[in-house]
């Protein structure tokens, strides 16, 4: 990376891919501070949205997604990752310490993954009238569990009706919210070009009206041709057994990973966080899933045709060396990945 000054290596590779993780209205909420070996990943405080995202839960969400990626990437480039979530009290906003530890020998699935980081795209156009197979979801289910959170599948026609009422109610409730609108617009961007925020390109057709389910709109829907969508849409809800800081970003790498697995294997999938975005709706969500975990993402999955990737800030637009010792060395969560 010219711009820092940092040699081509395991570590360049992942910041290269951090930076394509998925944020609420392509905010991109992280900084990055490379120490010799390690790598901080910070939240950008500045870049967290103050009326959707006032805790900053999806935020840290995000730089979660950035560290799984980070990790996956290591993996891909035959290094075994090192990560210490949370590593200094004092500085809550230093989300993780990243290393490039032991060689490795990357698996097939490894390189997979690493191809999906790049593929993977929001895609909130109709998908295909096509069921996503037993084998698949289980997939997922898996790829959530090894990162310790819960993805439950709304398979029963009740309860996708359910979750379907909670996003009407809550996108109605933003459309209402005039801070909330001109939040979104301030993110949203006419510009192919742009590095940053939602380019209304990268929005879906005009549903029907009827349609089940409600996606967030970037940019004037009247000025979008009307087109069906998918009559029955897999909606799946992610949780984690708690509501930390620390839980966010674990359940930003299990979000991350399902996102990676799905898009190897072939499955788009667009987000549907305004039940979880208002806390009444989020609560009846809750008990929805079993009142058990704490959902973090809701996500439309299915078979869709490609959709145009959303830029990014390239990595060394976010990432500054540091030699004053300044990355902490140890954390409270963490160690080298199995
Ligand atoms: C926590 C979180 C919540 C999001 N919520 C929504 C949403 O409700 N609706 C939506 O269309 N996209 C949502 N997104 C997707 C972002 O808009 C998208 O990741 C960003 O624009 C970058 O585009 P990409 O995912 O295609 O790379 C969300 C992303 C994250 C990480």
């Amino acid at each position: 990376m010219s711009g820092t000054g940092l040699a081509r290596g395991p570590l360049v590779t992942a910041l290269e891919a951090a930076v394509w993780a998925p944020s609420p209205h392509n905010t991109q909420p992280w900084y990055f501070e490379v120490d010799g070996d390690r790598v901080a990943v910070f939240l950008d405080p500045r870049r967290v949205l103050a009326i959707v995202d006032p805790e900053g839960r999806e935020a840290r969400l995000s730089c979660g997604a950035a560290i799984l990626n980070m990790r996956v990437a290591l993996r891909a480039a035959g290094r075994r990752p090192v990560v210490h979530l949370l590593p200094d009290r004092a500085a809550p906003e230093c989300l993780a310490v990243v290393q490039a530890g032991a060689l490795y020998r990357p698996t097939p699935v490894d390189a997979e993954l690493a191809r999906a980081i790049v593929r993977r795209r929001s895609n909130r156009r109709p998908f295909a009238d096509q069921a996503v197979p037993p084998g698949v979801r289980e997939a997922l289910i898996q790829a959530a569990r090894k990162e310790g959170a819960d993805l439950v599948l709304l398979n029963e026609p009740a309860s996708l009706d359910e979750a379907a009422a909670l996003l009407r109610r809550a996108e109605h409730l933003q459309s209402e919210d005039p801070a909330f609108q001109d939040e979104l617009s301030s993110w949203t961007t006419d510009s192919h070009e742009s590095d940053e925020g939602v380019p209304v390109h990268a929005g879906g057709p005009r549903p029907p009206a009827g349609t089940l389910l409600s996606l967030r709109q970037y940019g004037n829907p009247r000025q979008r041709m009307e087109r069906p969508y998918e009559p029955e849409p897999l909606v799946v809800v992610l949780g984690s057994f708690t509501d930390t800081p620390l839980a966010h970003v674990r359940t930003g790498q299990a979000l991350q990973r399902v996102l990676l697995t799905a898009a190897s294997m072939g499955v788009s999938a667009s987000f549907l966080s305004q039940p979880i975005e208002m806390p009444a709706t989020r609560t009846a969500l809750r008990e929805l899933v079993g009142g058990h975990t704490y959902p973090q993402a809701m996500l439309r999955l299915g078979y869709g045709y490609p959709s145009p990737p959303t830029g990014r800030r390239p990595a060394e637009a976010v990432t500054r060396r540091t030699e004053c010792g300044s990355v902490p060395t140890s954390g409270m969560d963490g160690g080298e990945d199995r």
